[in-house]
């Protein structure tokens, strides 16, 4: 962990051992990042600080919760991608009003992380307070859940 962006280079069969089953060619190998991503604005007028990612703290999850399109055998490409979440900013409709259109609000970079980050942490946040307000299980949290306010993503800026 830690500020410093670690990378590990795991060679295919270490990988083929962690993931079982996955199959790629013979010197085909994968840099999976361990430590934390620094995850920024891909518009170039960014109104917030960029976002410190603990990679492998959600190692707990499968790699296709949000590498949704990988097939196990392609390398992992980032979520900016061209016809991924590539556009930089919210897509408008032909009246210039914002667009209703999720196949298309889901592109802009901003919604797909925010969609999938803290949708996530506030959904284990809600199981947390469903199980504290109704004291099942004694009231113990199920789970610790990821931050939910901008802040503590987006750090103020001096
Ligand atoms: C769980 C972490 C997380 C939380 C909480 C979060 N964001 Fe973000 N946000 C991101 C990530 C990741 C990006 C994409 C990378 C980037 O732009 O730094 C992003 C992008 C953005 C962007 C577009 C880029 C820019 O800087 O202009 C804005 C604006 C933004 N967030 C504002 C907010 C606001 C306002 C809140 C609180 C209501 C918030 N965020 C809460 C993770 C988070
Ligand atoms: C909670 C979400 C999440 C999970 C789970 C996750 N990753 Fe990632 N991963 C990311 C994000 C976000 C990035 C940064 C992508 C970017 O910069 O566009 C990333 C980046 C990567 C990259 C670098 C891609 C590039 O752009 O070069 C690799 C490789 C990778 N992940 C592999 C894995 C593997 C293997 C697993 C499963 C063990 C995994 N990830 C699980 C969210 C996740
Ligand atoms: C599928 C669920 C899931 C997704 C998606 C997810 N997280 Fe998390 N996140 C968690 C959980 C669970 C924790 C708490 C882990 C722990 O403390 O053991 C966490 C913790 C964190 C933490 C705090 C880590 C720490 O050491 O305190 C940060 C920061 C964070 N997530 C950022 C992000 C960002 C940014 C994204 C999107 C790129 C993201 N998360 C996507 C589940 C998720």
């Amino acid at each position: 962990m830690g500020t410093i962006k670690s990378r590990m280079v795991v060679a295919a069969f270490l990988l083929v051992g962690l993931l079982g089953g996955v199959a790629w060619a013979e010197d085909n190998q994968m840099c999976v990042p361990m430590g934390d991503i620094v995850l920024k604005s891909i518009s170039s007028e960014a109104k917030r600080a960029a976002v410190s990612f603990p990679h492998a703290v959600h190692f707990s999850y499968q790699c296709q919760k949000c590498h949704h399109q990988w097939n196990t055998e392609s390398m992992i490409t980032g979520c900016s991608t061209a016809g991924c979440h590539d556009l930089t900013e919210a897509p408008k409709d032909e009246n210039g009003k914002p667009s209703k259109d999720a196949k298309l609000t889901i592109r802009y970079f901003k919604n797909a992380y925010h969609t999938m980050c803290i949708g996530c942490h506030k959904s284990i946040q809600q199981k947390n307070e469903i199980v504290e307000a109704t004291q099942i299980q004694g009231g113990a949290k199920i789970a610790a859940a990821g931050p939910t306010g901008c802040i503590q993503c987006h750090p103020k800026e001096e």
